[in-house]
């Protein structure tokens, strides 16, 4: 049996875990990001890039964090699958310079089958086609029979935050939702047999802009493990919408709409569940101090508020809900992230003193 947790009790025991390694637990950072080659904050390990690639001196050698992250790529792709979201949090264990590829991939599978207690024959892990110490560790100090870690190309086995900067083969985790169909075929790609759920980042190379690697002053972990993908997989439901992490506001939204989620045509369900991405996002946005507006990060978040309108009116709500479903957000999301509802205090503060004064 897989460990029966909740989304805020995952995130917490992911945290721990590392902090009994010797990780300080460190707060995630804004969304609104220092390193000015992206709008946001699209991965956990964003905040240290400098000192990956030597800029800045790291504090402690060993960091563990749960970053709120927003990707708005896949926007299109929200609600239709299982599993793209526009917000994400993304938990990891970082290494500056301090341990590597043994430790990281050790911890990966002690946290995954002793603590989550993920049946270990569901696990399979992925390796860098080249990366022949990877592969070596998984079979011998892990224990995995070959026949089981996947090697793959760099399209899916290199990871980079953006085509220049920080890099490094990695090595993936994988579950096995249908253990039954074998070991002989294992196909990856395949999203409704796998889902990938831990990245672990060797973080040893710098690309620079004409595609050349070289190596770090430091060999560095970095490595990310969704939050959301973990939910699905302990809390048993068919996709990350339905987990405790997002449901509460996807069921808000009906309740608005005077309708059931589960008895709801697919196209509702879609609409349902892009309100309840797009929302955590447009909480967590205004909770960092952005605003809407015809550029940048503002419009990124205008877009969200519009398609959270225009879905609201899809499934048939009329007139202003925004504010209730985000209550529900806000909710969940305080336990990790006091600035949403300091956010909101203040934002209704502002809003009285105006009501005062008109
Ligand atoms: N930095 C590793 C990941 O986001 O997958």
């Amino acid at each position: 049996m897989v460990a029966s947790l909740s989304g805020a009790q995952i995130r917490q025991t992911f945290l721990d875990f590392y902090a009994a390694k010797g990780h300080k637990i460190l707060p995630s950072a804004s969304l609104v990001p220092e390193d000015p080659t992206v709008l946001l904050t699209i991965a956990g390990m964003l905040p240290f890039k400098p000192i990956f690639l030597g800029q800045r001196e790291a504090e402690v050698s060993r960091a563990t964090t749960s970053q709120k992250c927003i990707r708005t790529n896949d926007i299109e792709n929200v609600g239709k699958t299982a599993r793209h979201h526009t917000y994400f949090e993304m938990l990891g264990n970082f290494s500056f310079g301090d341990y590597f590829k043994e430790e990281a991939i050790a911890w990966a599978w002690e946290l995954s089958t002793e603590v989550y207690k993920l049946p270990p024959e569901r696990l399979i892990p992925s390796v860098f086609s080249e990366d022949d110490e990877a592969f070596a560790i998984w079979r011998d100090k892990i224990g995995i029979p070959e026949h089981r870690i996947q090697r793959m190309g760099a399209e899916d086995n290199f990871w980079a935050s953006g085509p220049t900067g920080p890099c490094g083969p990695c090595s993936e985790l994988y579950y096995d939702f249908h253990p039954e169909k074998g070991d002989e075929k294992i196909d990856l790609e395949d999203d409704s047999r796998f889902i990938e759920y831990y990245n672990l980042v060797f973080m040893e190379y710098n690309r620079d802009s004409d595609g050349k690697l070289s190596p770090l002053k430091n060999k560095n972990i970095d490595t990310g493990m969704g939050l959301e993908r973990m939910a699905q997989i302990l809390q048993g439901v068919p996709n990350n919408y339905e987990t405790d992490l997002i449901f509460p506001i996807i069921e808000a939204a009906a309740q608005i709409a005077g309708i059931k989620y589960q008895k709801a045509k697919a196209k509702t369900k879609i609409s349902l569940k892009v309100i309840g991405d797009h929302v955590r996002s447009v909480v967590q946005m205004i909770a960092d101090g952005i605003t809407a507006s015809n550029v940048g990060r503002g419009y990124v978040l205008r877009r969200l508020i519009r398609r959270v309108v225009r879905h609201g009116q899809l499934v048939g709500i009329d007139g202003a809900f925004i504010t209730q479903v985000a209550e529900t957000a806000i909710a969940s999301l305080e336990v990790a992230y006091p600035e949403v509802r300091e956010r909101e205090k203040s934002s209704k503060l502002s809003w009285s003193g105006k009501n005062r004064n008109s």
